[in-house]
């Protein structure tokens, strides 16, 4: 059953916790106010994680947009940005995948520094050290949602998280597997549909990883492929 694994970094509590605890301090999510930031459509976020979910790096439009300074993100766990609309089921659905070195896309709400929310489409992938056949690392690659797709995942996510409050995760991932059954779709056919994935969408992504493969993530300038 999806939901009994245990997996690095994760507690995988019903509750949203606003306290994260590092190893030498304590970190408070903000409390979330219900206003959007709105995200330039040619701009892409983008960070990397080490195997546990520890944040390594952040673009400079990740940096921009969460709001915190460079050195406040790198270090802590990326669960920093989780805002409480979020359902665990979907970050357990990535980690699994994760966890099996083939990517995810996800529609992604995260809570900023000054807990304003911002909506992206992110494709998860795994970097896997070929020569060693070990995972090194994690990066996510995301642009804006469409508006579309965030007002159908919007009603999605809150069943989910009101299911996660009565019965955990356990309740969430059958009622997930339940919708998308009544659909006739799998996860990623959802996601597609609603989000327009097309394959103009996928080579932006493509080329974004191209990109980010090539360099060793020392550029802060760079925030746009254009
Ligand atoms: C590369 C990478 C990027 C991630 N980006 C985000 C993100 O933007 N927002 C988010 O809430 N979680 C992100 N996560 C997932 C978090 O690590 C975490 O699993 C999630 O926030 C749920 O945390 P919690 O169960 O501890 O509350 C990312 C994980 C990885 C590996």
């Amino acid at each position: 059953m999806l939901a009994s694994k245990k997996y690095p970094q994760q507690q995988f509590t019903n509750q949203f916790k606003t306290e994260i605890d590092t190893e030498d301090e304590i970190f408070i999510r903000p409390d979330p106010v219900d206003k959007e930031i709105w995200l330039d459509p040619k701009k892409y976020i983008m960070s990397k994680t080490c195997p546990k979910g520890i944040i390594e790096y952040g673009n400079e439009y990740f940096v921009e947009i969460s709001g915190y300074k460079e050195s406040e993100l790198i270090g802590r766990p990326h669960n920093m940005i989780r805002h409480p609309d979020m359902p665990k089921i979907i970050f357990k659905l990535m980690w699994d995948r994760l966890e099996s070195r083939k990517n995810i896309y996800a529609l992604v709400k995260n809570l900023s520094k000054s807990g304003r929310y911002y909506w992206v489409l992110t494709d998860f992938d795994a970097k896997v050290d070929k020569s060693t056949n070990e995972t090194v690392g994690y990066f996510a690659y995301r642009r804006s949602a469409p508006k579309n797709a965030v007002k159908q995942i919007e009603k999605v996510y809150a069943k989910l998280i009101e299911i996660e409050k009565e019965r955990g995760m356990d309740g969430s991932e059958k009622y997930l597997l339940g919708f998308l059954e009544e659909r006739g779709q799998t996860y990623d056919q959802f996601i597609d549909e609603i989000t327009k994935n097309s394959s103009f969408v996928k080579f932006w992504f493509k080329a974004m990883k191209k990109f980010f493969s090539s360099q060793k993530h020392e550029r802060r300038d760079q925030t746009s492929l254009s």
